[in-house]
């Protein structure tokens, strides 16, 4: 037998978990990089759906057994802050569009109630409202991000929830936010125009929702020198181009701060799969979902491109993340799913499409923080679970406003079949200290992935970093073992002259730091 037949042999039989032959190569530029990430890329999303904010975020404050200040639970409040939560967007989502403000200010035992048509017909008493929101963001320390009602609302009620929200001076809106309790403004920067007005928000098309965006901005405006709107049109579902074409050529780039954009990892809208038992050929599936954020950032991007070369506008992908069956037994239009190892990867993959696109990126939010989609926390009753998402998320805050570094991979195949993804994806940051930043993930199910990394422009003398993964896709975290999943200690990495040499196990995410 010669050499070559032994050694196919042996690829043929190699067991899962051991790397295959061919190294995966990076070269990282170490000192070369301009643009920062912008740290509103790690952003989040509430949205009055399901237990996301009653049970979630808010219990009142006659719940006796869960820690809470004004009714907002302590323990999500500090889980958040370690997070680092740079923005969350609220009230929706689809809910944003029927959403009255008004109804939502002033002594609780007053506040009208609604029905919440878009998430179950539950009802929805509004004692979580716009004080009960901004000062929950104000504790995260987070920035809001308010979706405008434009579906079903007016253009007065919008402007008038702008100036309760961030006029100083005397008005009779800035009035009534002091007779509701409120001296100072929040002043709060990120004010979304509509969601989703091709579908939920109003069915509109594009020509019609420019227009009346223009409509709309031009009662959105600054109510203090300090603090200027960042205006979001709602934005084009998946690769619906055209969408993003009209809102760059129709709409005056005065009145325009973002484009948003939304894209669900779903492997089949009509058979979305379970969370937790799904078999790898519905994880290769999600996958795919997932890299194709990288297609459409570029695409959505060069049209942005065409209209605005200085990149004033910013693409905000204010909506991503895995989307399954609910977990039976749950109400399937509150929308709760259990968080894996799969959700883990998609988001490190996800978060390196932002990361390496941060120059058109600025803004993005992922669906949604607190028992709803790919959420960070789960809770029940007074537990509280941090989900792998949550866990990569943290270690990824790393890259917050640091410069971005530009790397060239070369990546071997994950295959399934006939098709092939690529098994690695990364990006990396030098922040403001000096240091080093690589956040690594290997999509592949079955095979471990060698990585040599060639540094370019600066010399390291210590390498440290951490692992999220585990025996199977499958792991996550419950109420009973909430730490079944959480980031250890990243060993299998050394550092020579010049370059570094890593082995990435099956679907993982590291984050290693240089110094
Ligand atoms: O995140 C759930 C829903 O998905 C949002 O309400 C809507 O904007 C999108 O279709």
């Amino acid at each position: 037998m010669t050499i070559m037949r032994i050694s196919a042999l042996i690829l043929l039989f190699l067991p899962s978990g051991i790397s295959s032959f061919a190294q995966n190569q990076l070269v990282l530029n170490a000192d070369l990089g301009k643009e920062k990430i912008s740290r509103h890329i790690y952003g989040h999303f509430a949205e009055h759906l399901g237990h996301c904010i009653y049970g979630g975020f808010y219990v009142g404050d006659k719940n006796s057994k869960i820690p809470t200040t004004k009714g907002v639970r302590d323990d999500v409040v500090e889980a958040l802050k370690k997070l680092k939560v740079p923005n969350l967007r609220w009230p929706g989502g689809c809910f944003a569009d029927t959403y009255h403000w008004k109804d939502g200010i002033g002594p609780k035992d007053k506040r009208p109630s609604m029905v919440n048509k878009w998430w179950g017909g539950v009802t929805e008493d509004n004692s979580f409202g716009t004080h009960d929101f901004l000062d929950m963001c104000e504790r995260i320390g987070a920035e809001p991000y308010l979706a405008g009602n434009v579906g079903s609302g007016t253009v007065q009620e919008l402007s008038d929830w702008v100036q309760y929200v961030n006029f100083g001076g005397s008005s009779p809106m800035a009035t009534l936010r002091r007779e509701n309790g409120r001296d100072k403004p929040w002043s709060a920067r990120f004010w979304g125009v509509g969601n989703e007005v091709w579908g939920c928000g109003g069915n509109m098309k594009p020509e019609y929702y420019a227009n009346l965006y223009r409509q709309y901005a031009t009662f959105m405006v600054d109510w203090s020198n300090d603090e200027h709107l960042f205006r979001v049109a709602s934005g084009a579902n998946s690769s619906d181009y055209n969408w993003t074409e009209v809102m760059m050529r129709d709409i005056p780039h005065g009145m325009l701060e973002g484009v948003a954009l939304h894209h669900y990892s779903v492997i089949d809208w009509n058979n979305k799969g379970s969370a937790t038992t799904f078999s790898e050929e519905q994880y290769f599936a999600t996958m795919k979902a997932a890299l194709l954020m990288e297609e459409l950032v570029t695409r959505h991007a060069s049209i942005m491109d065409k209209y605005d070369p200085k990149k004033k506008i910013a693409l905000v992908v204010d909506e991503w993340g895995g989307w399954y069956d609910v977990e039976p037994g749950t109400n399937p239009s509150f929308l709760f799913q259990q968080n894996t190892l799969r959700d883990a990867v998609l988001a490190g993959v996800t978060l390196n499409i932002f990361n390496r696109h941060c120059d058109r990126v600025r803004v993005a939010n992922l669906a949604q923080t607190v028992n709803v989609l790919q959420a960070v926390i789960l809770t029940n009753e007074e537990k509280i679970l941090l989900t792998p998402t949550y866990h990569v998320m943290e270690m990824y805050n790393v890259h917050q406003d640091a410069i971005a570094l530009p790397l060239e991979l070369k990546s071997n195949e994950y295959s399934l079949g006939k098709e092939k993804l690529q098994a690695v994806s990364a990006s990396a940051s030098r922040d403001q200290n000096g240091v080093t930043h690589i956040s690594l993930v290997n999509i592949d199910a079955k095979q471990a992935q060698d990585i040599v990394i060639d540094i370019r422009g600066a010399k390291f003398s210590v390498v440290t970093g951490r692992i999220l993964t585990s025996g199977k896709l499958q792991d996550h975290n419950t109420f009973e073992k909430p730490d079944a999943v959480k980031p250890e200690k990243f060993k299998d990495v050394s550092l020579a002259t010049n370059s570094l040499k890593v082995k990435l196990p099956p679907f993982s995410v590291v984050v290693l730091e240089l110094k």
